[in-house]
C-alpha cells in the first residue's frame, strides 16, 4: 500500500493507515497526538476539530474540520495541526487562544477545550476583522457539557479585542499570527514548501481512478465524509475510495457554455463553505450567503461538499433544495475518467435525478462531477430565497425545507421555480405552487396583491403534498410549515412592500 506523506505539526510524516480511514484514528492512533477527542464521531460535538493547512491558488489557508469524518487521505501533501503543534511554537505552551481560556476559566473537564481551541484559531487565522459574532459563529459546532458558555464567550470577546487589527491580506496575516504565537512556524515552512511543485508530495490520490486502469472496479466514492461516516463510522481495515476533493478538476468554479447556454459549474468537491463564499456564486445568486449559516456548523460547512449533498439524496438536503429552484443540471463522468476533461459527460436536470427514497438515476462506475446554474445576462434580476425549519436554529437537519428563484420582468413573475424538501421520498419542485406565480402581473411595492400571490402559492403548494410524520415533524406539521415557509420567501423578497403587515396582521 502506498505510504502517505502530510506534515504533522512541524515535520513531514509518511502513516501507513489506509486512505479511508477516519484521520481521527490515525491521528490518536498511528500519530499518538492525543489532544484530539473522540466526543460523538458524528461531527455534532467538535472535540475532534483539528486545522487542515492548504494551498490555494497564491495563498496558503487554515481552515478547522472534524477528524472524525474526514478521509485520511484528503490529508496528502497538507498541514494537519493539533494542539500539540500549536503549543510546540510557544515558550511556555500556551497560545494567546489557550491563555484566554485559562484567564477566563473556559475549561472544566477539559475534554471540549482542544476542539475550542482549534476552531478559535481557525476563525482568526481567517482574513476577516475578527470580532466577537464571528468568533461565536466559528465555534457554533462545538459543545461543552460542564463550564457554561460564559467563560467561552468571554474568552472569545477577548481575543476579538486583542487580535482586531491584524492584517487582512492572508499571507500576511499568517505571519502576523506566527509572530503572536497564535500559530506555530510551521505554518510558514509549510507555505514556502508547498510553493514548490516538484516537492516529493504527491498533489493526487494515487487511488484516483484515471491511475487505476480502466478495468478497476468502482470504487466508493467520499466527498467531504460528513454523511459517509456517519453512516460508516468504523469502515473496514484498507478502505481506500474515490477521493473527490483529491481531484483539482472537481474543485473548480468556473462559467461554462454549451449549446444549452451559459452556466455558472460549481465542482462537486467544492466545499459548502467555499460555495457560499465564492463571489461568482454570489454575483449569480444574489443574497444565497444569507442562507449559509442554516446548513450545520462552520466545522462541517468546512468539509462537506456541494455534490456530497445531492449523492446523499436526503428529502431534506439544503443545498440540494437551492439548487433545485435554481434550476441545476448535473455533470456526470465516468469514474474510471474522473480526471480527464475530455470525457464524455452526461448532463442530468436535478429534478431528474432523484427517482426514489436514496435512488439516483446514477449508473454504477458513474460520478458526480460538477452541478451547473443558468447563468443570467443580468443576475441582479434573480430573486432568491432558502427558508427551512428545524428544531434547533442551528447544526440541526431540517424538517422541511424550501427555496423560489424568479425574474420579475415586465411585471410579472418570469422563470419560477420552488423547490420542496421533506414532503415526499426525494426533494421536489412544487410545481402547482409554481404554476400559481409563473406570468402573473407582479407589482413589487403593491403589498395587497402581493400577499394574495404568496397566499395561492403558499396553498397550492399545501395542497399538493401529502407527507409523512417521522422524528421530525407531523405530516400535519410539515404541510403548515411548507404554506408559512413559502410566505416567509414573500416577507422577505418584498420586504419593502410592507407585505409582512398584509400577512400578519
Ligand atoms: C453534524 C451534521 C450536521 C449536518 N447538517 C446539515 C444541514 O444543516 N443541511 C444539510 O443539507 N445537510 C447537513 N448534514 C449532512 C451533510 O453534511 C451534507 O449532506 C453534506 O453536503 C454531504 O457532503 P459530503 O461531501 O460530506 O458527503 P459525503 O459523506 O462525502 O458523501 C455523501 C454520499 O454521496 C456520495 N458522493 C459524494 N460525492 C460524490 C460524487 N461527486 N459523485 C458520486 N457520489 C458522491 C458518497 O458516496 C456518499 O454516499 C449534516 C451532517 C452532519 C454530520
Ligand atoms: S467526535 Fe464529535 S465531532 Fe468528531
Ligand atoms: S470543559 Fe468539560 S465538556 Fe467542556
Amino acid at each position: 500500500m502506498a505510504l502517505l506523506n502530510l506534515r504533522v505539526n512541524n515535520i513531514w510524516r509518511e502513516l501507513h493507515s489506509a486512505e479511508g480511514t477516519p484521520a481521527l484514528d490515525a491521528i490518536r492512533g498511528e500519530l499518538g497526538l492525543t489532544s484530539t477527542k473522540e466526543g460523538c464521531r458524528e461531527g455534532d460535538c467538535g472535540a475532534c476539530a483539528v486545522l487542515v493547512g492548504e494551498r490555494v491558488g497564491d495563498i496558503v489557508r487554515y481552515r478547522a474540520v472534524p477528524s472524525c469524518l474526514l478521509a485520511l487521505g484528503t490529508l496528502r501533501g497538507k498541514h494537519l495541526l493539533t494542539l500539540e503543534g500549536l503549543a510546540g511554537g510557544t515558550e511556555d505552551g500556551l497560545t494567546p487562544v489557550m491563555r484566554a481560556f485559562l484567564d477566563e476559566n473556559a475549561s472544566q473537564c477539559g475534554f471540549c477545550t482542544p476542539g475550542f481551541i482549534i476552531a478559535l484559531t481557525s476563525w482568526l487565522a481567517e482574513p476577516q476583522v475578527p470580532d466577537l459574532a464571528g468568533a461565536l459563529r466559528a465555534i457554533d459546532g462545538n459543545l461543552c457539557r460542564c463550564t457554561g458558555y460564559g467563560a467561552i464567550r468571554r474568552a472569545a470577546a477577548r481575543l476579538a479585542e486583542r487580535f482586531k487589527n491584524l492584517p487582512l491580506e492572508p499571507m500576511a496575516r499568517l505571519r502576523a499570527l506566527v509572530e503572536a504565537r497564535v500559530l506555530p512556524p510551521s505554518v510558514l515552512e509549510f507555505a514556502a514548501e508547498s510553493t514548490d511543485q516538484e516537492s516529493s508530495v504527491p498533489q493526487k490520490n494515487p487511488k484516483t481512478p484515471s491511475l487505476q486502469g480502466e478495468n478497476a472496479a468502482p470504487a466508493a466514492v467520499v466527498g467531504g465524509g460528513t454523511d459517509y461516516y456517519v453512516r460508516n463510522p468504523e469502515p473496514e481495515e484498507g478502505f481506500s475510495p474515490f477521493l473527490t476533493r483529491m481531484l483539482p478538476e472537481f474543485g473548480q468554479i468556473q462559467y461554462v457554455s454549451d449549446r444549452g447556454g451559459r452556466w455558472l459549474e460549481v465542482g462537486a468537491a467544492v466545499t459548502v463553505r467555499d460555495f457560499f463564499a465564492s463571489p461568482a456564486v454570489r454575483h449569480e445568486v444574489p443574497g444565497i450567503e444569507r442562507s449559509e449559516t442554516m446548513f450545520a456548523s462552520t466545522l462541517i460547512r468546512n468539509l462537506a461538499t456541494v455534490g456530497g449533498n445531492i449523492v446523499n439524496a436526503s428529502p431534506v438536503a439544503d443545498i440540494t433544495s437551492m439548487l433545485l429552484a435554481l434550476g441545476a443540471q448535473l455533470v456526470i463522468v465516468p469514474e474510471a475518467e474522473a480526471g480527464n476533461n475530455n470525457a464524455p459527460l452526461r448532463l442530468c436536470p436535478l429534478e431528474q435525478f432523484f427517482l426514489g427514497y436514496k435512488k439516483l438515476n446514477l449508473g454504477s462506475g458513474e460520478v458526480l462531477k460538477a452541478i451547473r446554474i443558468p447563468a443570467l445576462a443580468d443576475p441582479s434580476l434573480r430573486q432568491f430565497s432558502f427558508e427551512k425549519a428545524s428544531k434547533r436554529r442551528n447544526l440541526d437537519i431540517a424538517a422541511v425545507n424550501t427555496a423560489i428563484s424568479f425574474r420579475t420582468e415586465g411585471g410579472r413573475f418570469r422563470d419560477v421555480r420552488i423547490s420542496l424538501g421533506g414532503v415526499a421520498p426525494v426533494p421536489m419542485l412544487g410545481t402547482a405552487a409554481i404554476e400559481a406565480l409563473e406570468g402573473a402581473a407582479c407589482d413589487v411595492m403593491d403589498k395587497k396583491s402581493l400577499a394574495g400571490f404568496a397566499r395561492d402559492a403558499a396553498q397550492a403548494a399545501e395542497s399538493a403534498i401529502s407527507p409523512i410524520g417521522d422524528m421530525r415533524g407531523s405530516a400535519d406539521y410539515r404541510r403548515r410549515m411548507v404554506h408559512q415557509l413559502i410566505l416567509a420567501h414573500f416577507v422577505r423578497l418584498f420586504e419593502a412592500s410592507g407585505i409582512a403587515e398584509e400577512l400578519f396582521p
